[in-house]
């Protein structure tokens, strides 16, 4: 047994951190063998390589720890200044006691931790634009000599607006769009890279190109400069040499600016670039830029800087077009075939001053043409003039689209497959889990559901990525972090994002709509019942996939303060109680009940639910982080609010005020009526599924519970009708109609209308993929244990239903693979599961009581691993450490409702 795949904070040697103490993670290499659990660790952190290899950990020394921990082991050394370079490595004990070898070592490097760090200033150019006028991209260049050998040298710098930064003409990283977004008026990330490699002995020169991005271009609705009226440059190099002795070029007065190629670029609005006005070598040694005029230093704001916390925006994947919709005079029409966020690399050979524009599209209307409505403000056009020197290939820099569609309007000579190829943008993240299973449709719904991610995974939470929004809307955030965790590691993102929800929040408590705001101004910003819950909501949610602890003890303030803040305004112990003046909320959104666009449930009742499961959330919350106390206060204030719930909505025969499946969805899952009543409820939801025509009419808060609220109630057939479902409102009606992204909409476009509403009909929303988490845990059947978060112990428990013949899922946890598969072969249920080392999981097979369930050929109770746990509401039970293991059953009922909602075995921890 081998440690492998070293982590520091979630990241792969992170350089530039400013996490004080740092959590170190490792997975141990998978044997066959089952039951591998680890039983002590060491781990060792020294200054140098060099140290590390004779075992010399001057940093840290962890000695010989008896435990089973191996994710989330907070460094303990000695304090950790500025720049520090922490090489470590790791070993561990099997569970008889045998020792691992050492890992392979791995690194972290500290970033600046002091404010007095930074030498360098805020450097501009004098032009600023306005609130509705683009001014071309800044390029600042700086010459400097190295005359000693270099030991090594870091770049630090952030920006106001975009910077890409090079050295000697190359590039310091592949990351896009950086410094990222946050609320640039409360914090700003800085990066860190090595880049030693980039530096040649003699004259050198440093280059930076700056872009507007969400600081001083348009973002959501609002005009330009939200966060500040110009871009501006923070940079310094510091440079170690050979000798001992160090210097650094830092961002001052002396840098020089000019404008170059990029006469405009926006993330909404697109980028114009004129390749006549390239500069060859304007980033390298020696070039003339006595024309260049001098930087202006800009005061600095005083606003925090700090390290990075999730992974930068990439460019991901390269996509080719399937076809040429359109030949039109000079105006190609090209198919991505997928809908995707990005841009598009054109390639082209024209004459010199030729300019073509290239827009971006969704969708085609009725006539084959780019469908723009939905696009509202945003024009998402780049434009690019030819310099006429042979073929050109151009790609923008600081903007992206949402689009599966794009035309070259201009376009001269044969437009080829070749001509565009679109590049997928989104931020640094792993993908971790698949899901797959007997039909076809379902695995496209799952393909779309994880090409809304990627398309809405970047930088921050967004609700689409196309129009003149895109923004961290908290309701979406929350209805899909749980799937978006099944799909991709998501915990470093939501790390990040994280602090910006809790920089959003109003001296008062409340939580926005929105994080980062787009209002930095507005005193007080609500977002209102599901919206605002994503703060407590969302660091939940990474506690239970990933076992962090960290960042609910991080924001626990905020937290806290949001609570008191419903506290605050609630009457009766009714959250949007009609005599309440503030906002009310979103309501169920875009429901199709009856209602608006809020659905018809009423919004008191919205708000009075997620006010009860936000303080039942916190009540888990302080437990865990022993303050009882106030667990013991959320706790009561959960009652107290189901009290008010059950005395204002809910009659003396259990029917839930105004009937919504939504109301009726969030009463069962967050547990709101006395238990008598449950059943009366859950059959008022069925019976409006059925009325329905065994069609959903829940909007934004309801979707994500209902198949889950079926399935615990025991109708799990009811919630496999639902995913069957055709016809609008349902998941496949969207796949049906070729859609390859997740709608805003159920009715986004439909024969008899045509288009929804083009003020709000995205084609690209991932709320409703939701499903997701659905898909995962129950028909595949992975999900948590809450008493062993991050599948330290899992329970397994596959669902077949709907007719699916096979179903199963993987996903990459912190501890290594976990994977369920099931496959029904002349009556015949197999269950195949991979349970990673270091871990334990409760199997729950569906079988009938006292019917024989094999491992492996041998019955499932004398199976080596295998404790059998007995029967429980038509699954066998058992418990299982790590390892693979193929249980077998006969049976001829596999679909249908299976009565009661059953435990399986839920104990967490169980030591095999
Ligand atoms: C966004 C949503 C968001 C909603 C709030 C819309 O404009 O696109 O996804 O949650 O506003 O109701």
């Amino acid at each position: 047994m081998k440690p492998f795949d070293l982590r520091c904070e979630y990241l792969n040697a992170p350089v530039g951190l400013d996490v004080l103490f740092p959590r170190l993670s490792w997975k141990l290499e998978s044997l066959c063998r089952r039951g591998v659990f680890q039983s002590a660790f060491h781990i060792l952190v020294a200054s140098s390589p060099e140290r590390l290899a004779k075992n010399h950990g001057d940093l840290w020394d962890s000695g010989k720890v008896e435990s089973d921990a191996s994710v989330h082991i907070s460094f303990a050394g000695v304090a950790l200044e500025s720049r520090a370079r922490c090489y470590w490595k790791v070993r561990v004990w099997d569970e008889a006691g045998n020792a691992s070898e050492w890992s392979e070592p791995t690194r972290w490097e500290m970033g600046l931790l002091n404010p007095a760090d930074w030498r360098a200033e805020w450097i501009a150019s004098s032009l600023a634009g306005g609130h509705r006028s683009i001014v071309p991209a800044p390029y600042l260049r700086k010459e400097f000599t190295v005359d000693r050998p270099v030991a090594s040298a870091r770049l630090y710098v952030t920006a106001h607006g975009l910077y890409e930064f090079s050295l000697n003409g190359r590039q310091v990283s592949a990351d896009v769009f950086t410094p990222g977004w946050t609320d640039y008026t409360k914090r700003i990330q800085y990066q860190a890279y090595d880049v030693t490699a980039l530096l040649n002995p003699g004259v050198n020169a440093a280059g930076a190109i700056l872009g507007d991005g969400w600081y001083c271009g348009y973002v959501g609705w609002n005009n330009r400069q939200t966060f500040g009226e110009r871009s501006a440059l923070l940079a310094q190099l510091e440079i170690e040499y050979a000798d001992g002795s160090r210097s650094v070029i830092a961002t001052d007065p002396s840098w020089k600016t000019t404008f170059g190629a990029i006469l405009e670029s926006d993330l909404l609005m697109g980028e114009i670039y004129d390749a006549r006005r390239e500069m060859p070598g304007w980033d390298t040694a020696g070039f003339h830029d006595a024309t260049w005029n001098n930087v202006i230093v800009i005061p600095d704001d005083g606003v925090r800087r700090v390290g990075m916390r999730g992974l930068p925006v990439r460019r991901q994947m390269e996509i080719k077009p399937i076809a040429i919709v359109s030949q039109g005079p000079g105006a190609p029409i090209f198919d991505l075939g997928q809908n995707i966020t990005g841009r598009v690399r054109l390639r082209i050979t024209a004459p010199a001053g030729m300019t073509v524009r290239i827009k971006h599209a969704e969708v085609l209307d009725e006539k084959g043409w780019l469908y723009i409505a939905n696009l509202r403000g945003a024009t998402a056009t780049d434009s690019y003039t030819c310099n006429g020197n042979g073929e050109e290939v151009w790609e923008p820099r600081f903007t992206f689209h949402g689009f599966r569609y794009v035309q070259v309007l201009g376009f001269v000579g044969e437009a080829t497959l070749d001509t565009v190829t679109g590049i997928v943008l989104h931020s640094g993240m792993e993908a971790t889990g698949d899901f797959e299973c007997s039909d076809p449709l379902v695995n496209q719904l799952q393909k779309n559901i994880q090409w809304g991610q990627r398309g809405n995974y970047l930088e921050v939470p967004t609700d689409c990525p196309q129009r003149d929004e895109r923004l961290g809307w908290m309701g979406d955030a929350q209805v899909f972090i749980r799937t978006g965790a099944f799909n991709f590691d998501v915990a470093p993102f939501f790390t990040k994002w994280q602090g910006e929800v809790a920089d959003s929040q109003s001296a008062t408590g409340e939580l926005p709509g929105v994080a980062p705001r787009i209002n930095p101004w507005k005193e007080v910003d609500d977002g209102g019942p599901a919206w605002a819950d994503a703060g407590v909501i969302c660091p939940w949610t990474l506690y239970l996939c990933y076992g962090d602890t960290a960042i609910l003890r991080e924001h626990y303030p905020t937290l806290k303060r949001f609570l008191d803040c419903l506290e605050a305004n609630a009457i009766d112990d009714i959250r949007c109680h009609p005599d309440w003046t503030g906002w009310m909320g979103f309501g169920d959104w875009l429901a199709l009940d009856g209602g608006d666009t809020f659905g018809s449930t009423p919004k008191d009742l919205i708000g009075a639910a997620f006010y009860a499961y936000s303080a039942q959330l916190m009540s888990k919350i302080a437990k865990l982080l022993g303050k009882p106390d106030d667990a013991a206060h959320y706790t009561a204030l959960f009652e107290k609010v189901k009290l008010a719930y059950q005395r204002r909505f809910i009659t003396a025969d259990g029917l839930v005020v105004s009937g919504t499946q939504t109301s009726c969805v969030l009463t069962l899952q967050f547990d709101l009526a006395p238990e008598s009543m449950r059943p009366q409820i859950l059959k008022t939801l069925v019976g409006k599924i059925e009325k329905n025509g065994n069609k959903l009419g829940t909007g934004f808060v309801g979707t994500s519970y209902l198949p889950h609220v079926l399935t615990q109630g025991g109708r799990i057939d009811m919630a496999y009708k639902l995913l069957f479902q055709k016809n609008w409102p349902s998941w496949l009606y969207a796949v049906t109609q070729g859609a390859t992204t997740i709608w805003e909409r159920w009715n986004g476009w439909t024969k008899e209308k045509g288009f929804e509403d083009p003020g709000m009909n995205s084609f690209n929303h991932y709320a409703y993929g939701a499903i997701g988490e659905w898909l995962y845990s129950t028909v595949a059947g992975l999900d948590i244990d809450p008493a062993a978060p991050a599948y330290k112990h899992a329970m397994i428990k596959p669902q077949p239903g709907g007719g699916l013949t096979h179903a199963g899922a993987r996903l990459n946890t912190l501890y290594g693979e976990l994977a369920s598969r099931w496959e029904i072969r002349d009556e015949t249920l197999v269950v195949e599961v991979v349970i990673p080392p270091n871990t334990t999981a409760s199997v729950c097979v569906p079988a009938a009581e006292d019917s024989l369930v094999t491992e492996s050929g041998v019955a499932a109770g004398q199976a080596p691993g295998v404790i059998a746990i007995g029967w429980e509401n038509g699954f066998f039970v058992c418990r299982i450490g790590s390892g693979t293991y193929r249980f077998e059953t006969r049976q001829n009922v596999l679909t249908g409702s299976r009565a009661g909602h059953i435990e399986c075995g839920r104990q967490a921890g169980v030591a095999l």
